[in-house]
């Protein structure tokens, strides 16, 4: 968004506010908001990470969306860029271009980069998916893949999601590639390589579905307890925060899983929250005003529960989600709408963050 326009917006939040129309359901909030500057410049103040995962073909195509970005988050995740699919289509040819433009864009903004991810059982490249390797041969594409991205990027990322999704929805090891023909030291083997690579990176495992207090979370607590046990590098576990208006996660049983992942010397991140609506009850008004609701629970217990360092969003405006609707249930899971217009959920994360 240009500069004029967001005066332009600013200005007409607060003559709504003033008109007693307001954002997050409470008079006056347009009006705070203007004052208390942007999400960015909250969290900065009290030395905290808010971000969004980046998408690239909209990164270099669009100023709204370069200003917007620039302008709320101290921190940025390539949606898409540096999963084994798109930088390394071939055995041997790795494709950085567009994740070292995310890069370049978060490091000319004063922005940290999360690296999303190093593997995965999706968005594999193809030579993978149609190849039949020994477990020697694949542990050698992992180490070869694992040394050479993080390699790329040594220094300037703070934060690896080294393993992702590894847990099924039964709480046991999914069966993929990585497991079927490795077995399940691939987990302890990649979070092992990718620290000799840069020894300064937090270390990430990374999975949706285990942000409470649960079957996949008591796993995922399992899984990183016996990892740190056998003394592998693992710094942290991100909560993903995929959720609907429907079934939400409880923020007491989010805050009892971020503390429970604290004691065992482990950060948290919230890295890739987003909020369904088109399940939700009501009006597109109550809808909106539910979800504002949640982001402003889920900032809050990450902002209050010590361990939890950093809250990202899956993409930031209405205009780019992976959120897909069937016809007649459209769905607007972000903090912006398609306009970049300012959302409830805006303003609840921007109250979440001014709260201390
Ligand atoms: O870039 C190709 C394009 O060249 C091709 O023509 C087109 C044809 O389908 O596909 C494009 O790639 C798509 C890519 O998004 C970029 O738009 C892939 O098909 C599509 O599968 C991919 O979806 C991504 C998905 O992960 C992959 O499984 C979503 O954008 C992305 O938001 C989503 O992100 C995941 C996180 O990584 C992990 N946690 C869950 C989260 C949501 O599913």
């Amino acid at each position: 968004m240009s500069k004029v326009r967001y005066v332009i917006l600013v200005s007409l939040m607060v003559v709504l506010s003033a008109c007693g129309t307001v954002l997050h359901g409470s008079a006056g909030r347009a009006t705070e908001i203007v004052e208390r500057g942007s999400l960015r410049d909250l969290a900065v103040a009290r030395g905290f990470y808010i971000g969004a995962a980046v998408a690239f073909a909209p990164l270099s195509a669009n100023e709204e969306y370069r200003d917007t970005l620039k302008r709320e988050f101290n921190m940025v995740v390539p949606e898409n860029a540096m999963k084994m699919g798109p930088i390394h289509p071939q055995p041997t040819t790795y494709s950085f271009g567009a994740a070292d433009a995310i890069v370049k864009f978060a490091e000319a903004n004063g922005m940290k980069v999360r690296g999303h991810n190093l593997v995965w059982h999706e968005q594999m490249p193809e030579w993978i998916k149609g190849g039949k390797f020994t477990r020697d041969e694949l542990l050698n594409i992992l180490h070869d893949h694992i040394k050479t991205v993080v390699e790329h990027y040594k220094g300037r990322i703070l934060a690896w999601d080294v393993v992702n999704e590894a847990i099924g929805d039964s709480g046991a090891l999914r069966n993929d590639v990585w497991l079927s023909v490795i077995g399940p030291d691939y987990i302890d083997n990649a979070f092992r390589w990718a620290h000799e690579a840069d020894p300064k990176a937090k270390l990430f495992y990374n999975d949706y579905g285990g942000e409470g207090m649960n079957g996949k979370s008591n796993a995922i607590y399992t899984l990183v307890k016996g990892m740190k046990e056998r003394g592998v590098p693992i710094d942290g576990v991100g909560l993903q925060m995929h959720i609907s208006l429907n079934n939400p996660p409880s923020a007491d049983a989010v805050q009892a899983n971020i503390e429970r992942i604290g004691a065992l010397g482990l950060q948290v991140h919230i890295t890739e929250m987003d909020v369904k609506i088109q399940d939700g009850a009501g009006t597109l008004d109550e809808k909106l005003a539910a979800q504002a609701q949640l982001y402003y629970d889920m900032a809050s217990v990450c902002l209050k529960t010590d361990p939890c360092k950093a809250f990202l969003t899956w993409g930031f405006t209405d205009q780019y989600t992976w959120i897909t609707s069937p016809p007649g249930r459209p769905d607007a899971p972000l903090l912006f709408d398609k306009t970049y217009a300012f959302k409830p959920a805006y303003g609840a994360l921007g109250d979440a963050l001014a709260e201390r």
